[in-house]
C-alpha cells in the first residue's frame, strides 16, 4: 500500500485538487483508493460530498483520540470518484491539533488507523493543510512518499527548500520520499511557466516534474462534485491526470508487484 502526502505549506496550490482528481484517476485504474482529508478547511471533504457534513459525523480527527476504533467505519463512499473517502469536519480537527499539542504519541494516530488497509487499499492519498503543523506531521508520519503540488510562481522554486528540508527532519523518524512534482495551473501561453518547471527540475534533480494545465473544467467539476475526468473526459487537464497518474502508478504499484 502506498500512503502519500499531498503536501506543501504554500496555500492555494493545487493540493485538494491533486488528491481528488489523482485519487479518481488511479481508481479508474482499478486501484483500490482512500484519501484523506486532514485540513481543517474540509476542502476535500466539500469537495467530494454532496451532503454538508454534521459535527458528530465520525471522520479524520477519531484517529487521534485516546482510543481509535477501526476506520473501516469511518470511511464513506464516494461513487463519483471511485474512492473511500475519511472526512475532515473543520471544529473536530481543529481541536485534534491540540490534543496533538498535548500528547505528541498521537501524532502516529493516522499511521495506526491506515495499517490495517495494508494488502486491501492500493493507495491511500492525504491532503494536507497549508502549513507544518501537527497535522501535516501526523500525515507525513502515516506515509511511505509524498506528491509535492506547486503553483506555477517564482516563489515555488523557493518554497521547495523548506519543504526538504522538513522531509528531512522527518526522516529522521520517517524517511518520505519525493515521488512526483504536479505543477497545477500550467499555461503552455505564459513563457514563465517552462522556466519555473526548468527550475523546479534543477532543484529536484531525479523527481518526475509533471503539468496539469490551467482548464476553468477543473473548477467547474469540483462546484459539481465530480472528478474531471468524467465531467470533461476531452478536457486537456484530464489527459494531464491520466499521464501523471499512469506514470506515479508504473513507478509505485506496478514496480512493487513486480517485485512482490
Ligand atoms: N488545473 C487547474 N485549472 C484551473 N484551476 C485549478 C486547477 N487546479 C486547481 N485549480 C484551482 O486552484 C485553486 C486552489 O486549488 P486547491 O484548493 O486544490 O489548492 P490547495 O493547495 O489545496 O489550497 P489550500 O492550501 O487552501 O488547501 C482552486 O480554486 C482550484 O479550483
Ligand atoms: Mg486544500
Amino acid at each position: 500500500m502506498e500512503v502519500l502526502a499531498i503536501v506543501n505549506q504554500k496555500g492555494g496550490v493545487g493540493k485538494t485538487n491533486v488528491a481528488a482528481n489523482f485519487g479518481a484517476s488511479l481508481a479508474a485504474l482499478g486501484r483500490n483508493v482512500i484519501v484523506v482529508d486532514v485540513d481543517p478547511q474540509s476542502t476535500l471533504t466539500k469537495m467530494l460530498l454532496k451532503a454538508p457534513r454534521i459535527p458528530t459525523d465520525p471522520g479524520t480527527a477519531d484517529v487521534f483520540v485516546d482510543e481509535p476504533g477501526s476506520i473501516v467505519e469511518l470511511l464513506v463512499d464516494v461513487p463519483d470518484f471511485g474512492v473511500r473517502l475519511l472526512a475532515a469536519d473543520f471544529d473536530r480537527l481543529d481541536e485534534a491539533q491540540s490534543t496533538l499539542m498535548r500528547d505528541p504519541t498521537r501524532l502516529f494516530g493516522l499511521a495506526q488507523a491506515l495499517a490495517p488497509f495494508d494488502g486491501d487499499a492500493d493507495y491511500v492519498l492525504i491532503d494536507c493543510p497549508p502549513n507544518y503543523g501537527q497535522l501535516t506531521t501526523a500525515a507525513l508520519y502515516a506515509s511511505t512518499g509524498v506528491v509535492i503540488p506547486i503553483d506555477c510562481s517564482w516563489e515555488a522554486v523557493g518554497g521547495l527548500g523548506l519543504l526538504l528540508r522538513t522531509l528531512r527532519r522527518v526522516a529522521t523518524i520517517k524517511p518520505v520520499p519525493v515521488h512526483a512534482v504536479v505543477a497545477t495551473c500550467y499555461k503552455a501561453s505564459n513563457t514563465f511557466h517552462p522556466e519555473i518547471v526548468a527550475g523546479v527540475r534543477s532543484v529536484l534533480g531525479e523527481t518526475p516534474v509533471y503539468t496539469v494545465r490551467d482548464a476553468i473544467d477543473v473548477q467547474r467539476a469540483v462546484s459539481l462534485h465530480r472528478p474531471i475526468r468524467t465531467f470533461a473526459p476531452k478536457n486537456g487537464a484530464t489527459t494531464d491526470y491520466e499521464i501523471l497518474t499512469a506514470a506515479i502508478d508504473a513507478k509505485l504499484y506496478k514496480e512493487r508487484a513486480r517485485v512482490e
